[in-house]
């Protein structure tokens, strides 16, 4: 493969790592979707041990070669690498390293056989059996899987690591979550466990770091003494599609911003970690989500916006209203946007207000988190109307045109002082040559393979974010108040989002 000499630098090269990976539930959505288009990748780039296996576990009568098919149809559709898979010789090669074991998920006698499999194909190629398993089954069957791993004896192994990766949602509220963390924690070492949260495996958050710390210029100004507020906008365009009974249950609240948009502010926010090492950041992470600010029932009413989505149209494109979909309940309170309003309580931001918000079938998919500044402290210059809404601007660009921008004023060129907002870009595309970012499971499962847990949940992070969202969803509950909004679909979000700011003197960033 030709290397793309505008991305390669220190630290690209990664040491081979001889792996198995075995899929829990591999008939279902997201292995064909994302994990198996990702090794393909990982494989094409040399990225991975030419000895790595893969075994796919799951109730599903299907043999080696079906399963072989399934992934073809995978690779071809979702991989970065779609045209390679295309020449049977690649995918020939590719595609002997598939392999499938049929199996209930609650039989242990499966387990023998998967371990059986999975010890066979390591001991033929003469090498350590290292094994990341990874859950990507319904949450409803981790507890289940963990303990029959346990049971079969396949947590720890002589001759290899095993560690296991666990997809979203991490429970429903912090109950559950604690109970999760505890059947893992009965079975495996905190160490061995690596929980997805995919947003951390995007190149621009990854990049939210390197920007405030390899950099002298932005630290010093990163804070309350410069900072007026952060906003963290996450619009999706898409609707729940064929996940709706799920959906229903979830709602916006869980399925984005207990995970994504907190892992989003935690890294934003967080102080210098002592070292670039997954406990160090994953320590500091866990600072910030523990000194923001709890909120109590009455508080919620007065931080959050609720909505729903009714009917509308996206690029002309007409969309049926939340509540027609099938698989939500009747009359259901399920909200599909929120905006909420955070306070962090440490010397770092005190007083300065984070605001957050997410929906679904919005006009377009951005995710963007954005640094205002504070107004300069004594005017020259003739003031203009909107002169509170035309601070400095930060803007993080998570995706898509990823990138970073700096808004900040100009002199109009001409006779007098007038000014105007300009920008100054950076686009990882133009920089880069970046046409498409590697997938994010691309990253996290290279990362899980060698062990570095940086970009992973740990188990107490994951409590201390459930800690903040579960009042904000049992106030709702408990009071109905606010009152779930609706806004059409195709626009951006309802009135009272625009209210919350307004009520602070400000307004959302128009994304
Ligand atoms: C998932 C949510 O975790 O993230 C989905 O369950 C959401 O509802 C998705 O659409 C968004 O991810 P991305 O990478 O498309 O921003």
């Amino acid at each position: 493969m030709v290397e793309n000499p505008l991305r390669v630098g220190p630290g690209m090269e990664r040491p081979p790592n001889p792996v198995t990976v075995v899929i829990f539930g591999a008939t279902g959505d997201l292995t064909a979707r994302k994990l198996v288009p990702a090794l393909y990748s990982l494989v094409q780039e040399d990225q991975i041990s030419p000895h790595f296996e893969i075994v796919g576990f799951a109730r599903r009568d299907w043999a080696d070669d079906f399963f072989r098919e399934k992934m073809f149809e995978g690779v071809t559709r979702f991989s970065r690498f779609a045209e390679h898979a295309a020449d049977s010789a690649l995918w020939g090669q590719f595609s002997a390293h598939l392999h499938y074991v049929q199996g209930n998920f609650d039989q242990p006698e499966r387990y023998r056989e998967l371990d059986r499999t999975i010890a066979g194909l390591a001991q033929e190629q003469n090498r350590p059996d290292n094994r990341l398993y990874y859950l990507a089954t319904p949450p409803s069957w981790y507890d289940v899987i963990i303990e029959n791993i346990g049971k079969a004896g396949m947590v720890q192994g002589e001759n290899g690591w095993r560690r296991i990766v666990i997809e979203k949602p991490f429970g429903v509220d912090l109950a559950s979550a604690r109970a999760l963390n505890g059947t893992l924690h009965s079975v495996f070492d905190e160490s061995q466990v690596y929980r997805i949260d995919h947003y951390l495996g995007k190149e621009t958050v990854q990049n939210i770091l390197v920007l405030r710390f390899a950099n002298a210029i932005y630290e010093p100004i990163w804070n309350r003494r410069y900072v007026d507020h952060v906003q963290i906008s996450v619009a999706e365009s898409v609707g729940v599609g064929s996940r709706a009974g799920y959906y229903d249950q979830a709602g916006v609240v869980r399925d984005m911003f207990q995970n994504h948009i907190l892992q989003l502010l935690t890294l934003v926010a967080m102080e210098p970690p002592v070292a670039f090492e997954a406990d160090a950041i994953r320590d500091e992470k866990v600072k910030v989500l523990r000194a923001i600010r709890p909120q109590s029932v009455d508080e919620v009413a007065h931080h959050s916006v609720r909505a729903q989505y009714t009917d509308g149209a996206i690029n002309g494109e007409p969309i049926p209203g939340y509540c027609e979909l099938e698989g939500t309940a009747e009359g259901s309170q399920t909200p599909t946007y929120a905006a909420l309003r955070w306070q962090i309580d440490n010397w770092r931001w005190q007083g300065v207000p984070i605001y957050m918000r997410s929906g679904k079938c919005m006009p377009t998919r951005v995710s963007e988190i954005s640094i205002h500044f504070k107004q300069p402290p004594h005017l020259l210059f003739d003031a203009v109307d909107d002169e509170s809404l035309r601070s400095n601007v930060l803007a993080l660009r998570i995706q898509p045109d990823e990138g970073i921008s700096l808004k900040f004023e100009s002199k109009l060129p001409g006779q007098g002082v007038r000014r105007r907002p300009v920008t100054m870009d950076f686009r990882y595309g133009a920089s880069f040559g970046l046409v498409e970012p590697p997938d994010a499971y691309e990253r996290l499962l290279l990362d899980a393979m060698l062990g570095d847990a940086m970009l992973f949940t740990r188990g107490d992070e994951i409590e201390a974010a459930w800690q903040l969202i579960d009042p904000v969803i049992q106030g709702w509950e408990a009071s109905g108040k606010p009152d779930l909004e609706i806004y059409e679909a195709g626009t951006w979000g309802p009135p009272g989002a625009d209210h919350l700011l307004q009520s602070d003197g400000r307004r959302w960033r128009r994304l």
